[in-house]
């Protein structure tokens, strides 16, 4: 089978495999490979030679690093270049330890490493770093400079500590943990088989304090996910710690099997335990149910209950921030991932809310109705609240009610009461989050980075449909970050530099926030593109600078208008014009692919440049395909003009324009060619061999078809001249320009809408 045909078939077969399975989930408007991110886009990768698991991320702005805990290695490298080779400390676990690991039967290969699960800023010199150390948690301060400029990164191997409560023994385990005034809080398992576990505050000063021990009231099979310091108020004292997990719901009815719930906790920074009973364990600790939901139709809500990464979004006001959390259902029937948003306001609702309540083993939960002993459980000890200076000065009423009444009985919903964003019926789940809030020319929008389990990194943006209380999300990219498909098991953002940084098991990764110039070279594609970092200036598709005072910078993200953004004429200069020629009786494809993804493609036909275009008829002879229309068996009737135009978010840019021209067979007898071993495909003598596959396409992606074409026609007559541009079609002298045939059908005039500053929040 000649070369060609086999290009040929592989170009045709798109539209069968699609159509197979049609797409219900969001379609991303751009779908960028890891070869393109690599060659074109600023995609670095870093990997280390016998390590692996990039787990924990520490991004530094002021010292400009990247600070990364790997298998038993410890890395800093340069937040504007992480591929470069930089400082490494390494840190194994001990051999006695690797060899007690052994003897309890982990995998002494795999599993009995240093897993280095935790890093967190300790002071102005100071780094402080955990890992499994072999099923047997160990800790350590690493010096990493004040400044940029100085090169220091080491560990004193004298002054190792002992892990346990902070790092997770086994390194299948995420760990969840914050570092607050020098004293660490992290949700673990402090056990080597992994039951008992808890949340757990050590380093500083104050006794170790944490959870009340075998309560499944308190905690029940928890997966720690994420652990937050957030203020309540003007004073330290109402400090709170909140932290996200997942665990076996206490709540459920039994008899309807294990159910996973997502939780948000809360303990106050100021909680130092009870003076009787809760001694060394928190007084302060309550959860409540997170909900990500779907509703249905019948009140049958889909919920997505398996908590996998929680990005705490800061706002203006540090009390305040937005909580940006990703789930998967638990579901084996409809399996979908969802991000959900939640205010500080309806968290604090939550635990300002009713108590749940059992009276007993056969008693169902329900809302407390009795009397909440004073100072209210879950408060902390302040004077905003009243007089207590410490939780041991609390009454026994109040610690014997906390003891008890650990769970709330109102769930929290999520802002808009459903999922901002969710994917279902795809190959992939959601496994992080970062989100950047960025302004645009018409206000704030919150940019969601979604990693996934399948090394692909999905960006999302969130737009006002009608009001800035119906928000839409719009899927603008899907990019191929590694290469393995390995999945993302960590994410950090820098707003500063405009980059992202990725772990996966394999590699670390860093890539810019934006491409804005893969959307296109052209006003109109730059403005449908509807990315908030991006904007039209005059000749290209680049990142908006906000406060710079650049008149011609075009940007619209909330309409992604481009006939009132792009004013003389939007596709100017963007439609590319192609020469073809199709032999009589052969094939011939005129190919035409958007770059968006969500565009659909519309083909016109004109005889000649002056009569009125008609939309292109597909019959059994002329196929429209996903990658463009195949005529076949081509006759004298189908030369003319085939413009090619993508119809998106109710907008319609013409894209490619051909001019096919048609050949007798005869004529293209006389000019097959004799020699060329390439060219020469099926036996001599044979009829014209490319007549069945050949389409003659002037410039095609295929480099073969390309080569075989050009050869081909080199021996025949030249080629003609290209013809001079004439200009989109449909937009002839004398017809009303484009702007005023507004296609627009959600909303009237730019005048008459509200303000556009404020954000929802
Ligand atoms: C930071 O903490 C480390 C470990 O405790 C200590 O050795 C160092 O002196 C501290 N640095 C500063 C600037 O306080």
């Amino acid at each position: 089978m000649s070369r060609t045909l086999l290009l040929l078939l592989l170009l045709l077969r798109g539209p069968a495999a699609a159509a197979s399975h049609p797409p219900p989930a969001a379609t991303p408007r751009l779908k960028l490979a890891f070869h393109e991110l690599r060659a074109r886009h600023g995609l670095r990768l870093f990997t280390l030679e016998r390590s692996c698991c990039y787990e924990a991320l520490l991004l530094d702005e002021e010292r400009g690093r990247l600070f990364a805990g790997a298998q038993n290695n410890l890395l800093s490298l340069a937040l504007d270049d992480i591929s470069q080779r930089d400082r490494k400390i390494y840190w194994p676990a001990q051999v006695e330890w690797r060899e007690e690991c052994n003897w309890a039967g982990k995998d002494i290969t795999a599993e009995c490493m240093n897993f280095v699960k935790i890093l967190h800023p300790y002071n102005r010199t100071h780094l402080y770093a955990c890992g499994t150390g072999a099923f047997h948690p160990v800790c350590a301060f690493v010096e990493a400079g004040q400044h940029p400029e100085q090169p220091i990164f080491k560990l004193d191997p004298r002054h190792i500590e002992d892990g346990k409560g902070k790092s997770p023994y086994d390194p299948q385990h995420a760990a969840a943990s914050v570092l607050v005034g020098e004293e660490l809080y992290s949700g673990v398992a402090t056990d080597l088989m992994g039951r008992d576990f808890t949340i757990f505050r050590s380093l500083g000063r104050r006794p170790s304090i944490r959870t009340e021990q075998h309560d499944s009231r308190w905690l029940n099979e928890p997966k720690f996910v994420a652990i937050f310091w957030v203020p309540e108020s003007e004073d330290p004292d109402d400090d709170k710690i909140y932290f996200f997990f997942r665990e076996t719901a206490v709540e459920r009815q039994q008899g309807l099997g294990k159910t996973s719930f997502a939780r948000i906790g809360q303990i106050c920074r100021n909680d130092v335990g009870g003076q009787r009973s809760l001694v060394n364990k928190w007084t302060t600790f309550l959860k409540a149910r997170l909900i990500c939901a779907v509703p249905g139709r019948d009140g049958a809500d889909t919920h997505f209950d398996e908590l996998r990464d929680v990005f705490l979004l800061q706002t203006r006001d540090k009390r305040n921030p937005l909580v940006y959390a990703v789930f998967s259902t638990s579901s084996s029937v409809f399996q979908g991932s969802a991000v959900c948003v939640y205010t500080m306001a309806d968290i604090r609702r939550a635990f300002l809310g009713p108590f749940a309540h059992k009276e007993g083993p056969n008693y169902q939960w329900v809302s407390y109705q009795g009397r909440v002993p004073y100072p209210r459980p879950g408060m902390c000890p302040s004077k905003t609240f009243g007089t207590f200076s410490s939780t041991k000065d609390f009454p026994d009423e109040v610690i014997q009610f906390a003891r008890h009444h650990p769970l709330m009985y109102n769930p929290v919903l999520p802002h808009g009461q459903r999922p901002l964003f969710l994917q279902a019926a795809v190959p992939y789940t959601f496994t992080r989050i970062a989100v950047d809030r960025v302004t645009a020319a018409d206000g704030h929008y919150d940019v969601l980075f979604i990693g996934t389990d399948i090394g692909t990194m999905l960006k999302v943006v969130s737009v006002p449909k009608e009001s800035w209380h119906h928000m839409e999300p719009l899927l603008l990219e899907e990019l191929q970050v590694f290469q393995d498909a390995s999945p993302i098991t960590s994410l950090q953002l820098s707003s500063k530099r405009q980059q992202l940084y990725a772990g996966s098991t394999t590699a670390l990764a860093q890539l810019p926030l934006h491409r804005c110039s893969a959307y296109g070279k052209a006003c109109a594609e730059c403005c449908l593109a509807r990315d908030p970092y991006c904007a039209w200036d005059g000749t290209t598709c680049t990142r908006y600078i906000p406060n710079t005072k650049r008149r011609f910078r075009r940007q619209d993200v909330r309409n992604g208008d481009p006939n009132a953004l792009c004013s003389e004429d939007p596709w100017r200069g963007s439609v590319p014009q192609k020469q073809l020629y199709g032999v009589e009786g052969s094939t011939a494809f005129l190919e035409c692919i958007p770059k968006s993804l969500q565009a659909h493609v519309l083909w016109t036909y004109q005889r000649t440049q002056d009569d009125p275009q008609r939309e292109v008829q597909v019959d059994e002879r002329v196929v429209q395909t996903e990658r463009g229309v195949l005529l076949r068996s081509v006759q004298h009737t189908d030369a003319g003009y085939y413009l090619c135009h993508a119809t998106e978010h109710g907008f319609t840019q013409p894209l490619l324009r051909l001019s096919l021209e048609v050949i007798g067979t005869r004529q293209a007898a006389g000019m097959a060619p004799a020699s060329d071993p390439q060219l020469v495909a099926a036996p001599p003598g044979h009829k014209v061999w490319y007549r069945d596959f050949l389409q003659l396409v002037e410039r095609p992606p295929l480099g073969a078809v390309d080569r075989v074409c050009q050869r081909l026609w080199s021996r025949g007559r030249p080629p003609p001249p290209p013809r001079a541009y004439a200009g989109p079609p449909g937009r002839r002298q004398g017809e009303e320009p484009r702007k005023a045939r507004r296609r627009r059908t959600h909303e009237g005039p730019r005048a008459e809408r509200g303000p556009r500053s404020a954000s929802p929040w």
